[in-house]
């Protein structure tokens, strides 16, 4: 994918923030450029031609802005570097526990031609809608281990057959470089005026084992510039989920 394309995509998908004030459209841009995970999600075989999306600990709903933005890009454009189909969302659920994430998320999708649905809920008690795929990026180590199993229980449960799931994690084995990350995430929730959080991490073999035992097949997908820290895992349903 050029840079041209990915340029124009951070420029279309962080515009809708602007009306939700300088701090929003700021952030949007930030992590729109400079994240690994947006453009690795239009990588060919990642997520499915087209699907209804649950997003749980949205923030303020980047991924359906940047899908949105992505969808305008015509199929097969070798001058955009694009030589297949980009995803396409249909629908688009986002669940955050902070209202305030939600209400820039609200501002910023409100013209959009899909439906979309935000709420302001704890992932861990919401009901879930049905999708063809759920995200979980950057969320999970915040809740504790018995609650991350419950979740991904009920995930794999209401999946479909040929639903995905997409999770980005840190991997707990990797180090220094995974103590920083998670710095920068605590430093994150402390300026959000959340308190010190206490953060529940994993290796990334530990989260592909447990969503083995639950009943999804896992692969662990590159995400460009990433570095080790974080890992990009898409996990699909397999055998019956466990009761
Ligand atoms: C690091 S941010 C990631 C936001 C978004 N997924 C992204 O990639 O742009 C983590 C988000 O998870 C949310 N969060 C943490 N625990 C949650 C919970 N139990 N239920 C819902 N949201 C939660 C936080 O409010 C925060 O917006």
């Amino acid at each position: 994918m050029k840079a041209a394309l990915l340029h124009r995509l951070v420029d279309q998908a962080s515009a809708p923030y602007r009306p939700a004030g300088p701090w929003a459209w700021h952030f949007a841009r930030g992590k729109l450029k400079g994240d690994p995970l947006f453009p690795a999600l239009l990588e060919p075989g990642l997520l499915p031609a087209a699907g209804r999306y649950l997003d749980l600990g949205c923030g303020q709903g980047l991924l359906a802005s940047w899908l949105l933005a992505a969808a305008g890009t015509p199929p097969h454009s070798p001058a955009a570097g694009v030589a297949h189909p980009l995803p396409r969302m249909l629908a688009y659920h986002g669940v955050d526990m902070q209202a305030h994430s939600i209400a820039h998320a609200r501002q910023a999708l409100a013209g959009s031609p899909l439906p979309v649905k935000l709420e302001a809920d704890d992932m861990c008690a919401a009901a879930l809608p049905p999708a063809d795929v759920v995200t979980l990026f950057d969320v999970l180590h915040y809740v504790p281990p018995a609650a991350q199993e419950a979740l991904l229980h009920r995930i794999r449960t209401a999946l479909p057959g040929d639903g995905r799931l997409l999770m980005r994690v840190g991997d707990a084995a990797a180090g220094l470089p995974h103590h920083l990350s998670r710095l920068v995430d605590s430093l994150v929730v402390l300026g959000h005026g959340g308190g010190w959080p206490r953060l529940h991490c994993r290796s990334a073999a530990g989260w592909c084992a447990l969503l083995r035992e639950l009943g999804f097949s896992t692969e662990i997908r590159d995400m460009p510039g990433a570095g080790f820290a974080n890992v990009l895992i898409l996990a699909r349903p397999t055998s019956n989920p466990t009761s």
